[in-house]
């Protein structure tokens, strides 16, 4: 068959690399891709949001599944356009994406079927949504309804702080993400994503990832897109991960039919993991970045089977396969990011990582005469598999001494919290 694949993420290159292996597989393209699918994927320039030039090129070249990487073209309905010309698609339609899309409408789901989250109010004004904060206190978290490229979410100390965020949102700061307001009960805990395949009628748990949000080591500085990520996350036990299955995934399946919209796509958890047991943080409608490379490190499966009946209903017929192996990834990033970074830098070394248990996902990298620059912020995601997360970290870690870029960087301690208790077993 042949599938179109969108975005141009380690993200995508990962999911690249998996449908590549597929023996079902005739041609994958890849819109717009990134310089290290060339040799697995067509890549093509296609002004995804223009619907009807998505499906016109899926009829002139025979198009049978669409995998949608990144949420904004699902939010802006893409999936919608394309089941309607006919073309199947692996992603949520736009009312399904949602979940991700607004805030406030996944709460109102939580609410009605009784989802652990975190207790909550919705705000058209800032004066009802101080008050808000007086009544409960601090510390509590400001988020702007819509899609911030994650920057919508502001952990306030004081009353000061919070009513600050919540007149930045309503001046603007965030545009129309920030029309509404949601505010919402600080959790404490540590923090896990999960990871689920919907179909409409039938999910089907897939794995636990935990990723590196801050760009510093120890935690520190300012949240980027992810830094590394490892799966499993140990944090997650198999008791836990049914309770997550039985009071958040399928619950919110269930309200996603009742409301006529059945989603179908993945369901991207982010958990915390409280003392109560894990409590549903938010929804994302796609794989996460960096987490998917894990996963699909991890994945012995063939992909694609998986996202066909994820598309045509019958994921029922599907027991995916995992490597019992830990997967670990480490992003290099252009200095500077998630600040202003220089674009263009060459990149060299990578033909001397070989090992069967590496990959190197690329991302913000373009292949320009006969060499390979960084174009982005998150630019290569150094990915390893070990029987331990200990070993896994050591392998990319080695890997990533074997690449020449003098302007990247990356944080030293991907895997810590898992390490550390692999320790504390271990002692
Ligand atoms: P979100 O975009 O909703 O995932 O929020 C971004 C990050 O803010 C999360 O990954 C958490 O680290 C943090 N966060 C969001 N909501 C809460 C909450 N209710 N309690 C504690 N931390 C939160
Ligand atoms: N790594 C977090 C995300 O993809 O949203």
């Amino acid at each position: 068959m042949n599938i179109l694949l969108i975005g141009s993420g380690g993200r995508e290159h990962a999911l690249a690399w998996k449908i590549a292996q597929s023996p079902s597989l005739s041609t994958l393209y890849c819109a717009p891709g990134n310089g290290g699918m060339q040799d697995i994927a067509e890549c093509i320039t296609l002004d995804i949001s223009n619907h009807e030039t998505v499906i016109n090129f899926c009829r002139e070249n025979a198009v049978d599944l669409v995998v949608v990487g990144p949420e904004a073209p699902l939010v802006e309905g893409i999936a919608d356009a394309l089941t309607d010309a006919g073309i199947k698609v692996f992603g949520p339609k736009r009312i399904a994406a949602q979940l991700e899309g607004s805030k406030g409408f996944t709460k109102d789901i939580c609410a009605k079927y009784n989802i652990p989250t975190a207790a909550y109010g919705r705000f058209k004004a800032a004066r009802p949504a101080k008050d808000y904060v007086t009544q409960n206190g601090t510390p509590i978290v400001v988020k702007a309804d819509g899609l911030a490229a994650g920057k919508g979410v502001i952990i306030a100390q004081t009353v000061e702080e919070a009513h600050a965020a919540i007149d930045d949102m309503f001046g603007g700061a965030y545009g129309d993400a920030g029309v509404e307001v949601v505010v919402e009960e600080f959790l404490e805990g540590e923090e896990a994503s999960f990871f689920a395949l919907s179909d409409g009628i039938s999910v089907l748990p897939l794995a636990t990832a935990q990723d590196h949000k801050t760009v510093g080591d120890g935690d520190t500085g300012p949240n980027t897109g992810g830094m590394g990520a490892y799966s499993p996350a140990p944090v997650m036990t198999e008791d836990m991960t049914a309770q997550v299955m039985r009071e958040i995934i399928k619950p919110t399946a269930q309200a996603m039919r009742d409301m006529g919209c059945p989603y179908q796509g993945v369901f991207f958890a982010g958990l915390m993991i409280t003392a109560t047991g894990p409590k549903l943080i938010e929804y994302n409608c796609r794989f996460g970045d960096p987490e998917c490379q894990v996963l699909m490190m991890r994945l012995k499966s063939d992909l694609v089977p998986l996202l066909v009946a994820t598309a045509d209903g019958t994921l029922d017929s599907q027991m995916p396969v995992w490597h019992e192996q830990t997967a670990l990834t480490v992003v290099l990033a252009a200095k500077g990011y998630p600040g202003s970074y220089t674009k263009g830098t060459p990149i060299a070394g990578l033909n001397s990582i070989t090992a069967a248990n590496l990959q190197v996902f690329h991302a913000g990298t373009q292949q320009k005469d006969g060499g390979l620059i960084a174009t982005g912020g998150r630019v290569l995601n150094v990915t390893a598999l070990g029987p331990r997360v200990s070993d896994a970290q050591q392998s990319a870690y080695e890997a990533i001494k074997q690449i020449d870029w003098p302007e990247g960087f990356c944080r030293s301690d991907i895997g810590w919290r898992a390490v550390a208790r692999e320790t504390s077993v271990a002692d």
